[in-house]
Order: C-alpha cells, then sequence, then structure tokens
C-alpha cells in the first residue's frame, strides 16, 4: 500500500530545509519506495493561507497521512499576533491533536563533527543519547493558563502570569513505556529526569516511573533532578543513554544536548502516537535570521526523514541508507557554514542535499 506523506513547511529557513529532505524522499521513490507527499500549510504560513496557524485542511491531510515531515514554525512578523494565532500554536495543536505524545531526540555525535562541538573532542567523542520528551502534557497545556490582574502587595491591581504544570499517571506511564522500550533495545540504563525535591509533579512522575519498571527488571533505572542533569550533560554526557523527561525539561535539555553534537542543525526528531504514526522535524527553529539564504543545515531534517523510516515505516534499510549518506558528506568534509571544520569545503542548503542525494 503506498504510504502517504504530509509535508508542511513551515516559516523562515522551514521550505529550504523540508525541500532538501524531499529530494532525499524522491531518489528513494525513483528507487521503489512506494510513498506520495502532499504539501500543507503551518504555522505563519498557515496563518497567511487560511487565517489559521493550523487550518482545517492541514489537519485533515497530517490525519489522513501515514507520517508528517514538518519544517519549522515562527517569525517576528507574527509575534504582534494574538497567542492562539500564532505559529507556535500550530505546531502545539498538531502535537495535540495527533496525541503525538513521545518525543525521540536523539542525540549523536558524528565523529568528523567533534572539533565542532563548543565542548573538548574528549568529552563528546561517541556520544549516543536518546532524549525521551513527553511532548502533549505539562506547563505546555496544564490549566488554568493565562495573564490576569490580581491585587498586588500595595493593594493596586497588577497582572500576574501563569501556567500549570500537570501530568497525570497515564500520560506518565505510556511515555515511561516508550523509554524503557527503546532503553531495551540500547545499552539498558534509563535516567528519568524531573524536580522532585521541589515538585508534587515531579513526584508524581518519579513514582510512576518507578512502578513501571517493574516491567522492566533488565533496565536500570536512575534519578536526577533537572538542574544536575544539565550540569551532568556538559560535565559528562557519556553517562547517559537513555533519558526521559517531561515537555519542559525536555524541551531545554535537548537543546542543550544538541550543542555537544555540533550544531543544532543535526538533531532530527520523531514525535510519536501510541501506534508509531509520527510527524518527524528537526528540532531546531525556523531561524528567521538567516531564512531564504540558502544556507541553513538542512541534514536535522534529512535525517529526520531517516526516523520516520525506521520508526513509522519500519524500513530499516532505507533509514540507514539515508543515514550511511549522510556520513560519508561529512568524511568527505562537505559541511554547512554552522559546522564548519578546518580544511572543510563550505556548500549551501540546497549544496548539503544535492550532496547527500549524490551519496544515496
Ligand atoms: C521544539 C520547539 C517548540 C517547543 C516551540 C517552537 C513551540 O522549541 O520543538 O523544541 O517548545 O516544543
Ligand atoms: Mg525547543
Amino acid at each position: 500500500m503506498t504510504k502517504k506523506i504530509a509535508v508542511l513547511p513551515g516559516d523562515g529557513i522551514g521550505p529550504e530545509i523540508v525541500a532538501q529532505a524531499v529530494k532525499v524522499l524522491d531518489v528513494l521513490k525513483a528507487d521503489g519506495l512506494d510513498i506520495e507527499m502532499e504539501e500543507g500549510a503551518i504555522g505563519g504560513a498557515g496563518y497567511d493561507a487560511a487565517g489559521d496557524p493550523l487550518p482545517d485542511a492541514t489537519l485533515k491531510l497530517a490525519q489522513d497521512s501515514d507520517a508528517v515531515l514538518l519544517g519549522a514554525v515562527g517569525g517576528p512578523e507574527y509575534d504582534k499576533l494574538e497567542r492562539p494565532l500564532r505559529p507556535e500554536r500550530g505546531l502545539l495543536r498538531i502535537r495535540k491533536e495527533l496525541n503525538l505524545f513521545g518525543n525521540l531526540r536523539p542525540a549523536l555525535l558524528y565523529e568528523e563533527l567533534a572539533d565542532s562541538s563548543s565542548l573538548k573532542p574528549e568529552v563528546v567523542a561517541g556520544l549516543d543519547i536518546m532524549i525521551v520528551r513527553e511532548l502533549t502534557g505539562d506547563v505546555y497545556f496544564g490549566e488554568p493558563r493565562g495573564i490576569e490582574e490580581r491585587p498586588g502587595p500595595d493593594g493596586k491591581p497588577e497582572r500576574v502570569g501563569f501556567n500549570t504544570m500537570l501530568y497525570s499517571e497515564s500520560e506518565v506511564r505510556r511515555v515511561a513505556r516508550v523509554a524503557f522500550d527503546i532503553a531495551m533495545k540500547r545499552d539498558k540504563r534509563l535516567c528519568s529526569v524531573e524536580k522532585a525535591n521541589v515538585l508534587e509533579c515531579s513526584e508524581l512522575w518519579r513514582e510512576v516511573v518507578i512502578e513501571v519498571s517493574k516491567d522492566y527488571p533488565e533496565v536500570e533505572l536512575s534519578h536526577m533532578y533537572v538542574d544536575n542533569a544539565a550540569m551532568q550533560l556538559v560535565k559528562w554526557p557519556k553517562q547517559f543513554d537513555v533519558i526521559v523527561t517531561g515537555n519542559i525539561f525536555g524541551d531545554i535539555l535537548s537543546d542543550q544536548a544538541s550543542m555537544l553534537s555540533g550544531s543544532i542543525g543535526m538533531l532530527p526528531s520523531a514525535s510519536l502516537d501510541e501506534n508509531n504514526k509520527g510527524m518527524y522535524e528537526p528540532i531546531h527553529g525556523s531561524a528567521p535570521d538567516i531564512a531564504g539564504q540558502d544556507k541553513a543545515n538542512p541534514l536535522a531534517t534529512i535525517l529526520s526523514v531517516a526516523m520516520m523510516l525506521r520508526y513509522t515505516f519500519g524500513d530499516e534499510a532505507n533509514a540507514k541508507r539515508i543515514e550511511e549518506a549522510v556520513k560519508a558528506v561529512l568524511t568527505k568534509g562537505i559541511r554547512t557554514v554552522d559546522i564548519m571544520t578546518a580544511g572543510g569545503t563550505e556548500v549551501s542548503c540546497s549544496g548539503m542535499g544535492d550532496a547527500v542525494v549524490a551519496e544515496l
């Protein structure tokens, strides 16, 4: 059966990087991969096209597809819009509507890029961490939320802003299972990151993770407070195998982990529902400062396609084919500006896409 992929380029550098990933998919298609692709508007592009960062047509397209490939959303021109119309809301809504609670963010260092990391090569060499970030709960979605007036210290009204950090047992349980399952396929070590010394929400998180661990006796489970985890990630990142954490902590730690691997332009992600239907996107944002200049790094997006093949289509052979092509390009010293190393050859965003295609 033909697999359908919804392609949502979004804003900023989104269209440039997604175009490179589509070139890669076109090669696999020409070689027999049975897929069809259809484009939809999301984020600021959705607002421009239909007055909504997640237009109904785009949501329907995503629901009717087997997988979604997304670029990035957001841009300064949309910052003045009312909150529900902002591009980021489109992204958060599609994650929620598709129930994509399990966000896999691998931080892997290609040895060729050891010099691009801001950390010493010996600290990051051989790095291979999988961050499992919960993606549809936490302060991102918890109610109540808002900005309202309340009496201040002097009795006069002042504005307060508030969000609710909230996790239910079932939400923690299902993402914990995803993380334990992944740990079973790796080095069987899982570190659960929270802030249980201060937050009730984290206290519950820890209890539920411990309950789930009873079903995975082979996995060595540890717990770490998020502040310590941030420190350990730069001190000795290789101590981690799989990390499982909530939405906001995972957002922050995955950006941090990306720097271990040289550039945020290298990190792909998969966001999965219970049935491994998924949305695939680079972890970086829309980078409005370099949009339209053909210099963004498309590798995170191309590597996201490899994750799509692996996790949603169960096609390990084609996933490896893409990953090996990327590795070969890096070995040849071909570099976008963000990962430039001494002696490398600088290429544009489309030049990088072409180089990967040539390797395929
Ligand atoms: C990410 C991004 C998003 C998030 C933003 C753009 C809403 O930072 O995917 O990590 O916070 O989840
Ligand atoms: Mg983020």
